[in-house]
């Protein structure tokens, strides 16, 4: 059982990420800058967001079981982070959502963006999550606006909103398997505003996106924040080593320190036996060595492959065939 759940999550890693060994830690991915605890990969920022946040072709994302979305902005100061959903509608594009969702481990929960449910069966009044009725109609005004847009078309939205969409899913909450459930609230999608910019009823100058708080959690506590800030302000980048996530300041010359990067005299060596390596073997490739990295595994190897068939032995632990 644990096994499959390895499997899982090596799988996960493995279609979110580039194949091809990690580059250190960066401090940029795209145009946004990546601050612990974000990271750009296994070993990078806190070990509570990888593999949920990655970065992946200078685009960082955000994967959860429903699907892998964009992050668009990063506030350090708010811990908060803009998502923009491929399916959402916004004010250009509208179209069909899947269900939005987020992983309960996962260190996101829903923020304070505006969330709007399109072309639902009427009444709306009637949509109810958690025993309680979600549209809150006094703020039928956003839906006037939103339907000025004229990409309302290919919804099929008739020229009356509040008939059939929910001007405003509120308070927004997810169901107890973390998803903005369309398919049971019958609404055929969403949009969701993270700002007005000051334009209350010019939907095409909104910022579309859902905003998510994240929370640091337990191994990020005073002491290491404090360690954190010594690193960032010596041009490090915080991150984690293998044994029991041991902080670790990333150094600009390729080197890793338990403190700084003002000296090398805390320069960690890096010991290939200490890391409790997992060894795999393809059946038509060379063997791979993986190392774990408590919650994330990095694969220790240059060679890109692809995962059509993978034999598994596991080299501590007990499980010797898949
Ligand atoms: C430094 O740490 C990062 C993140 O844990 C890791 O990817 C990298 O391989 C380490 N570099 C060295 C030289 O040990």
């Amino acid at each position: 059982m644990d096994f499959i759940i390895f499997l899982f999550t090596l799988l996960k890693v493995l279609l979110s990420t580039s194949v091809v060994g990690d580059p250190a830690c960066r401090k940029t991915c795209g145009s946004l800058l990546v601050k612990y605890p974000f990271g750009t990969g296994c070993g990078c920022g806190s070990p509570r967001f990888y593999p949920y946040v990655t970065c992946n072709s200078d685009q960082l994302l955000l994967t959860t079981h429903t699907g892998s979305y964009p992050i668009t902005s990063i506030s350090y100061a708010t811990s908060t982070v803009t998502i923009t959903p491929p399916y959402m509608s916004t004010c250009n594009s509208m179209q069909q959502s899947p269900n939005l969702g987020l992983d309960w481990a996962s260190p996101f929960q829903l923020g304070p963006s505006i969330i709007i449910l399109l072309s639902c069966t009427p009444p709306t009044s009637s949509l109810i999550v958690k025993g309680s009725p979600v549209c809150d109609p006094s703020s039928s005004n956003l839906c006037a606006s939103i339907y000025t847009c004229p990409s309302v078309v290919s919804l099929d939205l008739p020229l009356f909103p509040p008939t059939n969409s929910c001007c405003v899913y509120s308070p927004a909450n997810f169901n107890a398997q973390g998803e903005l459930d369309l398919r049971q609230l019958k609404c055929a999608g969403y949009t969701s505003i993270a700002s007005l910019q000051d334009y209350p009823t010019d939907p095409s100058k909104w910022q579309y996106g859902v905003a998510l708080k994240y929370t640091n959690g337990a191994f990020d506590d005073y002491y290491i924040n404090n360690k954190c800030n010594t690193c960032e302000a010596s041009g490090g980048v915080c991150g984690y080593a293998p044994r029991g996530n041991s902080f670790i300041c990333a150094c600009n010359g390729g080197f890793n320190s338990t403190t700084d990067c003002y000296n090398n005299q805390n320069q960690i060596i890096q010991d290939e036996d200490e890391y409790p390596g997992v060894i795999w073997s393809s059946t038509s490739l060379p063997t791979l060595k993986i190392v774990e990295f408590g919650s994330c595994y990095c694969i220790d190897s240059t060679i890109p492959f692809t995962v059509s068939r993978v034999v598994a032995r596991r080299t501590r632990g007990g499980i010797s065939n898949v």
